[in-house]
């Protein structure tokens, strides 16, 4: 099978459960604390190697505490890593606060190493990305890295994904090299400037996205399913629910990461985005979130209850 390949980051994440954000000028007691492998790119990387794809992994780290714990994650998932080392900054955190009474989450991310990733750092793995049945990128790292990312598999026919998160204004010729683009209602609205809450504004949002040249949208809605739209179709897939949900942090890096397996093993899109959403659907019954990420029988398992 032709490998995965996803350019993106590494944090740790810090994440802090309490009732509320502090004020600022505020000390405020939270009900606890968890330090985990985080960022978007990571944890899809993590998702589609734990969903059975064979994943290379792109980024940068810094020589540190932080590393170690990314170099540990992805050897447990059976992420192959692509890291270039900068020993000229430090692997990055993110502060992620998690509401108590909901699990919904505000995050701050700081990249450190991985900030400077290049396009040079996609250069030179060229041939891995032209070898690869799906290249994925976000938008964590610079987009000059995830645009020379995105046109190195282009050119050599390999379908692309970008993730484009967090969200972010993107020109056309960046929006032209997407075979799928994935933004939640936020990214959507970044995109388009269309404010995303319903399915019809989802859709309205994905054909503006088409009419510049994508190839295909899926919008994550969150306890609404996803949206999925190209040229012929549009088909509202609804949330593939797995149980009680505890955090769903990294919910959109779980579907990603299982959309871009099933697409490598050749299935029908359709059928892809509604693994991806099992992917997500039960990455969202668990804290944390590449932890959170299922084995491949969890999905399938998962799959074959919703009929
Ligand atoms: O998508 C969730 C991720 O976004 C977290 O792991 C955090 O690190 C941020 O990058
Ligand atoms: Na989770």
């Amino acid at each position: 099978m032709k490998p995965i390949v996803i350019l993106g980051i590494f944090v740790a994440d810090t994440a802090f459960r309490a009732d509320r954000q502090p004020k600022m000028g505020e000390t405020l007691l939270g009900h606890s604390f968890a330090l985990g492998p985080g960022g978007k790119g990571s944890n899809q990387a993590v998702a589609a190697a734990m969903a059975g794809g064979k994943v290379h992994f792109i980024t940068r780290l810094g020589r540190d505490d932080f590393a170690a714990i990314a170099r540990t994650t992805w050897a447990k998932a059976g992420v192959h890593p692509e890291v270039t080392e900068d020993a000229e900054s430090y692997t990055g955190a993110a502060f992620v606060f998690l509401e108590a009474a909901t699990g919904n989450n505000a995050i701050i991310v700081a990249p450190g190493a991985a900030a400077r990733i290049t396009p040079e750092d996609l250069e030179t793995r060229a041939d891995l990305i032209r070898g690869a049945s799906v290249f994925v990128a976000q938008l964590e790292q610079s987009v000059a890295a995830a645009r020379r990312g995105l046109e190195i598999a282009r050119a050599a026919g390999v379908r692309t994904i970008l993730n484009p998160a967090p969200a972010a204004t993107l020109d056309d010729a960046m929006l032209a090299l997407c075979d799928f683009i994935t933004p939640n209602e936020s990214e959507a609205e970044a995109l388009t400037g269309i404010p995303v809450v319903t399915v019809a504004d989802a859709e309205r949002a994905a054909d503006a996205l088409l009419a510049r040249g994508v190839g295909a949208v899926i919008v994550t809605l969150g306890g609404n399913g996803a949206l999925y739209r190209d040229a012929s179709r549009s088909l509202h897939l609804p949330v593939i629910s797995a149980g009680p949900v505890v955090e769903t942090t990294g919910a959109g890096d779980a579907f990603n990461g299982g959309f871009a397996v099933a697409l490598s093993e050749g299935r029908d899109v359709i059928e892809a985005v509604r693994f991806g959403c099992a992917t997500a659907g039960i990455s969202v019954t668990r804290p944390g979130t590449a932890p959170a990420m299922p084995a491949r029988s969890e999905i399938d398992a998962l799959l074959a209850r919703q009929g």
